[in-house]
């Protein structure tokens, strides 16, 4: 027993984990090891092999065939991890491996746990066939059956090829490491096969192509151990399953702190742009916010932060990037963070400042009408508490989308310098008034005139307070303690919908 569990432990061999440590990559155990807390790590199917007799592999059986898996905790909460070991024929899957895949995903579910995989892996194992394209189809399986059940986080420390990349896709969280992680549907060669391009594997699918251009990635770190120490930040903040709330933290920041710089924050110009990531800064407890896709679709800006040491997800209009307008993508990404928040029980703060869609040729063709309504949809279909502060506009469409009480907000806030209405300012006196503006004696003073009668009726939070849908107009400095008192009267809310079997939201 003892010598099988040493050449387990050992996976492809000495010369195999020598070449992994040379690309910088740590082995699946040394993985494990910085993941969990010290010693809580318990092993299962280590002696699990292969039954494959085609092309010379019936010979080559490696105990524990691939992947390393089992349960510990982190921070002292129960996690399931597997880690694949690519010193293994290329930590490739074939049909016992995705069989301990999948026991592990069961257990997880049963006892609602996360599932962390850490995965490096040449994808199918070619010399299993079909068999391997089942293992994946089942893992990928689990991986719904799982979805919004128990927290799944994949993180990226290697190649992750042909159908490897879609198990990945389908859980919570992707992390890549920069320079060595991979992911594609196809490799450079066939690419180069099919379509004569040339592309190396970086410009294909590297951490940040896909942190910034494709939007598959959730976080880049710069090594392994970055990545390791993210996982466990980001289940800081999440429950172990749907069944529970987010854990709730001592931070040590006070809750009735206010912040005066924060009357600061908007500009006189209401064209200026500002950092929205500054108010977050602010108001959230000791300015930790952990940023979920940071680099794509920067327009808008998601993630996790606490007040008062209860965990929020907080989906925030960035004015410096296209002055916060919405798009195909900031709609796509705002709705997926919005389902996961409900899915888990997190309650969703908004901070809006958006002008309105973004208009183009480019974005109605590229459908922002079928983009936009996923963002209207996930914030509309969402029950766990949900909080709106109109920081500055509020304009057209994106008035409802936001969070806006229409929408099934709880509590919705206003800052003095909020501006609600159909449109901007100059946009709606070309239209309303185009005629008057002609035959006017002086067109641009007649335009100015209207434009300030305009700004000083609609671009202010009163006409939307005395409607009601604004709950109150807020000074600024107040806002921290506004949201944590808010936040603790929501934490009892209870809200249920129509029986239905799912809702169609458009894709
Ligand atoms: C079996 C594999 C393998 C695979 C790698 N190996 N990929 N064995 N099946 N898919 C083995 C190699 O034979 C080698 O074994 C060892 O792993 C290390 O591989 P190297 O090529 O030496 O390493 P490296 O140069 O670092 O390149 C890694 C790689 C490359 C980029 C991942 O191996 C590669 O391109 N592999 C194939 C990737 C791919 O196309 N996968 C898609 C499969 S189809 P030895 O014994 O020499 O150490 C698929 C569809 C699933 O996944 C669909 C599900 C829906």
């Amino acid at each position: 027993m003892r010598n099988l569990r040493q050449k387990a432990k050992l996976g492809g061999g000495k010369k195999r984990i020598e070449k992994q440590h040379q690309q910088g990559k740590m082995t699946a155990r040394e993985r494990i090891d910085l993941l969990l807390d010290p010693n809580s790590f318990v092993e299962l199917d280590p002696f699990i092999a292969h039954r494959c007799t085609d092309f010379g592999i019936g010979d080559r059986k490696i105990p524990g065939d691939g992947v390393v898996t089992g349960y510990g905790t982190i921070n002292r909460r129960l996690v399931y991890v597997f880690s694949q070991d690519f010193t293994v024929f290329g930590g490739s899957l074939g049909e016992m491996f995705a069989k301990k895949v999948c026991k592990l995903m069961d257990l997880a579910m049963k006892t609602g746990a996360p599932v962390v995989g850490l995965n490096d892996s040449g994808g199918a194992r070619i010399q299993e066939g079909v068999a391997s394209l089942a293992g994946y189809g089942d893992i990928f399986f689990k991986n719904v059956l799982a979805s919004g059940v128990i927290p799944q986080i994949s993180a990226i420390l290697g190649p992750c090829a042909g159908g490897a990349v879609y198990s990945p896709a389908m859980t919570d969280f992707i992390i890549m490491v920069k320079d060595t992680s991979h992911m594609f549907i196809t490799g450079p060669e066939v690419i180069k096969t099919v379509l004569g391009q040339e592309v190396n594997f970086e410009e294909l699918g590297g951490a940040l192509v896909h942190m910034q251009t494709s939007g598959v990635c959730h976080f880049m770190t710069e090594n392994e151990k970055d990545c390791i120490d993210l996982i466990r930040r980001l289940l800081s903040f999440l429950p172990s399953n749907n069944m529970e709330d987010p854990p709730i933290e001592e931070t040590g920041d006070d809750p009735s702190r206010i912040d005066d710089r924060l009357e600061e924050v908007v500009p006189d110009d209401p064209d200026k742009p500002y950092d929205m990531k500054e108010v977050i800064a602010m108001i959230v407890d000791n300015s930790e916010f952990l940023e979920v896709q940071p680099l794509w679709a920067p327009n808008i800006v998601v993630g996790f932060a606490r007040l008062n040491g209860r965990v929020i997800g907080i989906v925030a209009n960035q004015p410096k990037h296209f002055a916060g307008a919405l798009d195909a993508y900031s709609s796509t990404k705002a709705a997926r963070f919005i389902r996961f928040c409900d899915a888990f029980n997190i309650p969703i703060i908004t901070f809006e400042d958006v002008p309105g869609f973004l208009p183009g040729i480019d974005q109605e063709h590229g459908g922002i009408i079928r983009h936009g309504s996923k963002l209207l949809f996930a914030y509309c279909e969402a029950t766990v508490p949900k909080i709106t502060v109109i920081i500055r506009k509020a304009y057209g469409g994106a008035y409802d989308v936001m969070g806006s009480k229409h929408s099934g907000a709880d509590i919705n806030y206003a800052w003095p310098s909020a501006e609600i209405a159909v449109m901007g300012p100059a946009g709606a006196i070309n239209i309303i008034f185009r005629k008057d503006i002609a035959i006017a004696k002086d067109p641009s003073r007649r335009k100015k005139d209207l434009t300030s009668e305009y700004r000083e009726k609609f671009a202010n939070p009163y006409i939307a307070a005395e409607k009601g849908y604004i709950d109150d107009v807020i000074e600024p400095s107040h806002t921290r303690p506004k949201l944590v008192s808010a936040l603790e009267m929501l934490a009892s809310k209870r809200e249920s919908r129509p029986p239905k079997k799912h809702p169609n939201i458009p894709l």
